[in-house]
């Protein structure tokens, strides 16, 4: 299984590896196969798995949902637990709390915090309990409205050198990586460069040690215009609609269920194989 021990050899050897969200057993069952070496179960969910317009609404409870249904598919990734906003936004006992829920119920082996600040206290605090902690900095969903909007962050100086402060603090804190999403390029390069913990980017361009999409982006299941850093590697939407409306024209047509498809009283054909209800699986 990976640890957090592989994923700072990853860094140390120069090995650049990737991540990808996982929300329900079977997604987290194929990219576990697929060696997928970190999966996250994102509060990204709530706006591919829940259909919210933003991370906000996302509760600790939907998190442990998905969680654990991740954690039932995935047995050789390390699985990170997202914290969703306010689970751990007013005090440090509630990040420990939520923290120990997303270990001790949902099987996570790390949690994802967003921000710098007093973030960094959580995170020592977390690492300390034997929690591995995940930062996130640069363009932080949960920030969304004070950000104004979806907009990439570290374009200024000023900026730039509050991401790469807050990195340096996190690190200091025993984060085991940190997530660095929306930045310029040259930005994540600086971090990445100022770090001996992995960087994650997303929108960071490709000087990070690891880069992580949102799987329902990357296989194309989400549509219309995809964020720039975004790269389609399938295109499930059209696949999907294809093959639904190929199914509703054959019962249509009365082409489907055909003779394979049936159950027979006696054993005898159509059904030639045996005659028991499953679910493929
Ligand atoms: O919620 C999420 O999926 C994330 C990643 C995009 C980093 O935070």
């Amino acid at each position: 299984m990976t640890t957090v021990l592989d994923v700072q050899r990853y860094k140390d050897e120069g090995r650049r590896f990737a991540v990808l969200t996982a929300y329900d057993f079977l997604s987290a069952r194929i990219l576990d196969e697929a060696g997928i070496p970190v999966l996250l179960v994102g509060d990204s969910l709530g706006m591919v798995m829940l259909g919210y317009p933003t991370t906000l609404p996302v509760t600790l409870d939907d998190v442990i949902h998905h969680a654990k249904a991740v954690g039932r598919g995935a047995h050789q990734a390390m699985l990170v637990g997202d914290m969703p906003f306010m689970s751990y936004h007013t005090s440090v006992e509630q990040a420990i709390t939520s923290a120990g829920r997303l270990v001790q119920e949902a099987g996570m082996h790390g949690v994802k915090l967003e921000g710098g600040g007093r973030v960094v206290e959580y995170t020592r605090r977390l690492t300390d309990l034997g929690i591995p902690v995940m930062g996130h900095l640069g363009l932080t969903p949960q920030s969304v409205n004070k950000f104004g909007g979806f907009k990439v962050q570290g374009k200024t100086d000023a900026q730039a050198a509050q991401i790469l402060e807050d990195a340096r603090s996190l690190e200091q804190a025993g984060a085991f990586s940190v997530v660095l999403e929306g930045v310029p390029s040259k930005v994540a390069v600086s971090v990445t460069n100022a770090l001996r913990i992995p960087t994650i980017g997303i929108g960071a361009g490709p000087g990070t040690d690891a880069q992580v999409l949102v799987l329902h982006d990357m296989l194309g299941l989400t549509t219309g215009k995809a964020p720039k850093f975004v790269k389609r590697y399938a295109n499930l939407a059209e696949s999907i609609a294809r093959a639904a409306n190929e199914y509703a024209e054959d019962v249509r047509s009365g082409k489907f269920p055909g003779p394979e498809h049936e159950y027979s009283t006696n054993g005898s054909a159509p059904a030639k194989d045996r005659e028991e209800v499953r679910y493929s699986g």
